[in-house]
């Protein structure tokens, strides 16, 4: 493709900040989605007409098909979105707190229903597009420790796949990762294990972009959490995972 036109919303920091990085290097114009403007405007200075800013919060639901229309314009058609704004606040053990349970809700999934529903139509109607969203080894159970992330995740990939079979014979590419533990502000707080940087987890989510279905980024996840997929529940309760 010689044009090569895409949206990465949740780009101002992490996996979202790091795709848009190789997109760029990659030739593609990026429209740059997240609510941080001082960060995204700092983006599209150092790669000046290659990364145009739009500040949105993506619980601003009503805004989204608007916004949708206005970058596609700007950016003169569209090739793939990215939709990588997700939230994880600190959940304790004991925790059950509403106001966390729905700013994940609202970020990890209906944010994403918001722009993906529109990606959708535009790209099943052009017969051409690729919807990349990013869902997390976490949404394979649900755990202990996080149960309405996990939900959420679950929730995004169970979308995903519906609108993978809905535009598959469209010609529309529609992808699910999964990454594992990614060294980013969601997870300072948490002591991690092998973690991926934003960078190395940026390049295999692009590696994976061009086939539909869903992907672990590792080759071990893809066993182990064949594995913890079947699994049942009461061995996922005396695994305490
Ligand atoms: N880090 C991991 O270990 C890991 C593992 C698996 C999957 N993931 C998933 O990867 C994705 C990126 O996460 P990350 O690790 O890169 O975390 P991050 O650095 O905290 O990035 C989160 C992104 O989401 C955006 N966002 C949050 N709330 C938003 C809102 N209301 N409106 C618009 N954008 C919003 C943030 O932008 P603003 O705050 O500027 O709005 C930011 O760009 C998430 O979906 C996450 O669940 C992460």
């Amino acid at each position: 493709v010689s044009e090569k036109r895409a949206i990465v919303v949740g780009a101002s920091s992490g996996i979202g900040a790091a795709l848009v990085e190789r997109l760029v290097e990659q030739g593609w114009t990026v429209a740059a989605v997240a609510r941080r403007e001082d960060r995204l405007r700092s983006t599209a200075e150092k790669h000046s007409g290659k990364v145009l800013p739009f500040p949105h919060d993506v619980t601003n639901y009503a805004e989204a098909p608007r916004l949708f229309q206005e970058i596609t314009k700007q950016l003169g058609g569209l090739d793939m979105i990215i939709y990588a704004s997700g939230a994880m606040p600190p959940v304790d053990l004991e925790e059950y707190d509403f106001d966390k349970d729905r700013q994940m809700i609202e970020v990890n999934v209906l944010g994403a229903i918001a722009w993906l529903n529109q990606a959708a139509m535009r790209f099943g109607a052009a017969g051409h597009g690729t919807i990349v969203g990013i869902g997390s080894v976490a949404g394979d159970r649900g755990r202990r420790g996080q149960p309405v992330y996990n939900a959420s995740k679950a929730c995004l990939a169970t979308y995903l796949e519906a609108l993978r079979n809905r535009l598959a014979r469209k010609g529309v590419t529609v992808v699910t990762v999964k990454p594992g533990p990614v060294k980013t502000e969601m997870t300072q707080h948490l002591a991690l294990n092998r973690a991926l940087t934003a960078e190395q987890a940026a390049d295999l989510i692009l590696k994976k972009a061009s086939r539909s279905g869903e992907h672990y980024l590792a080759l071990p996840h893809r066993v182990i959490f064949a594995v913890i997929r079947l699994l049942p529940s009461w061995i996922m309760r005396r695994l305490k995972l």
